[in-house]
């Protein structure tokens, strides 16, 4: 089906690969952006009226866990990817921690042809390091990459054997496509929540900052024996990001990660608080002490963290912000004492007005804050996409930054609404999502 012509008209159109901010039109046909800037309307084009609204390459998440194969009371490729759409999300890329996990050709295979028949936006699977995720045996890197795969991640666990890890980053580089690594040494990670003063209080057992520094740490050395290409997941911690600022100067190829959790929440939303850090926003009521929505791995930190994360965005020594979107079923998380919940929050819906929350704040520009979403990932992993220019695939997300809502358990997309944030006044909300230039999702 080719997408009817659209004009989407008067809106401030935000393209940080072309340092672009003005407000103006943009017209798409077959598919791609057609023109922008003051242009004529096509004939019998469909007019989406965006004065005061924000027109923005579609936004671009490099981790979620779509839960497909093997958890659909989690979350589907249906679920996952129409709460991609409603959060402005075009393309997402899924990580392999699924059953069976997504270690061979015959599950990518299989994973693709359900997508191209059920997801609303693009996604591109991300394989495993090593088999069955269990850390043992590598996969067959070149195989899997020549079926697209964006990244090897055994997301969830760290590949603790460091001659597999040397392998990878060896094939990494030959082959161009990254080692997404989680970065947790398992054994001093037994913990729940980020060990310090709040887990003391609450009596809760503590996962120490030095469990993902020390991995971070072993994984840049590795990066630098190989000249492999690195990619650090969900940093949490200061001293992770200057870990990296420090490897990207040595000329490490390095490139990393923060989610709007980490930028935004502390380890005080564990005892109940929900006072938002870096952000002018109100705060919430407060929760109950040791709610498992709080709970995610790496997990809430100290406030110095999230300040330092901010630095690390802001300097370049972190490249991008992702969701980590961790869907899990009401019975894992609430029905669950927190110690033996499962580990994740729901990110997609959230991670826009969260971002949008630091603009607000003076802490990003709306360039900055979109090149972090959408523009970054596309140059880093030459998707093609994350730009308005003539000629770019129409995938764009068009957003009122000043509308406010309430996340419910009604009104979100995911199958899992495992979040902090229901009940709590958002400002930023989608308003349409196209893809290829076909509306995937109306606010
Ligand atoms: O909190 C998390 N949840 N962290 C991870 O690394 C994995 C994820 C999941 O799959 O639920």
């Amino acid at each position: 089906m080719v997408a009817e012509p659209l004009l989407v008209r008067g809106g401030r159109l935000i393209d940080p690969a072309n340092d672009l901010d003005e407000i103006g039109d943009l017209s798409i046909a077959d598919g791609r952006i057609a023109a922008i800037g003051a242009v004529e309307t096509p004939a019998q084009a469909r007019v989406i009226d965006a004065a005061g609204l924000v027109v923005a390459p579609g936004l671009i998440d490099v981790h979620v866990h779509l839960r497909e194969p093997g958890f659909p009371e989690k979350e589907t490729i249906e679920s996952g990817t129409a709460a991609a759409a409603a959060g402005g999300f075009t393309t997402i890329f899924c990580m392999p921690n699924t059953n069976p996990t997504l270690d061979s050709v015959e599950t990518i295979a299989r994973l693709n042809e359900e997508i191209a028949r059920r997801a609303v936006v693009r996604v591109r699977p991300i394989a495993a390091i090593t088999k069955g995720r269990r850390g043992a045996e590598a996969v067959n890197f070149a195989a899997l990459a020549a079926q697209g795969v964006v990244g090897f991640s055994d997301d969830g666990d760290t590949t603790a054997d460091s001659a597999i890890m040397r392998a990878a980053l060896e094939t990494s580089r030959e082959l161009n496509v990254p080692i997404v690594v989680h970065c947790e040494d398992k054994a001093l990670a037994r913990g729940a929540m980020h060990e310090g003063d709040v887990s003391r209080e609450l009596g809760l057992p503590g996962i120490p900052p030095e469990a993902e520094e020390i991995i971070i740490a072993r994984d840049l050395m590795l990066a630098r024996l190989t000249g492999g290409w690195l990619h650090v997941c969900h940093v949490s911690i200061g001293r992770g990001a200057d870990l990296i600022r420090a490897a990207k100067r040595a000329g490490v190829r390095v490139t990393a990660e923060v989610m709007p959790h980490h930028l935004t929440m502390t380890d005080r939303w564990v005892a109940g608080d929900r006072t938002l850090v870096n952000v002018d926003e109100p705060p919430g009521e407060p929760g109950q002490p040791a709610d498992a929505n709080t709970k995610v791995n790496p997990p809430l930190r100290p406030e110095a963290d999230a300040k330092a994360l901010l630095a690390a965005l802001q300097d370049g020594a972190i490249d991008l912000i992702a969701t980590d979107h961790a869907p899990h079923a009401a019975q894992e998380k609430q029905g669950t004492p927190f110690a033996q919940a499962a580990f994740g929050l729901s990110g997609l819906e959230f991670a826009l007005p969260l971002t949008l929350a630091l603009v607000r704040a003076g802490h990003l520009t709306l360039s900055e804050a979109i090149a972090a979403l959408s523009a970054t990932p596309a140059r880093l992993w030459n998707l093609g996409g994350g730009t308005l220019a003539p000629g770019a695939p129409a995938d764009v997300t068009i957003f009122d930054p000043n509308e406010r809502w309430t996340p419910t358990g009604d009104n979100l997309r995911t199958r899992s609404a495992n979040t902090p944030l229901l009940g709590m006044t958002l400002t930023g909300r989608v308003r349409h999502t196209l893809v290829a230039g076909e509306e995937r999702y109306r606010g």
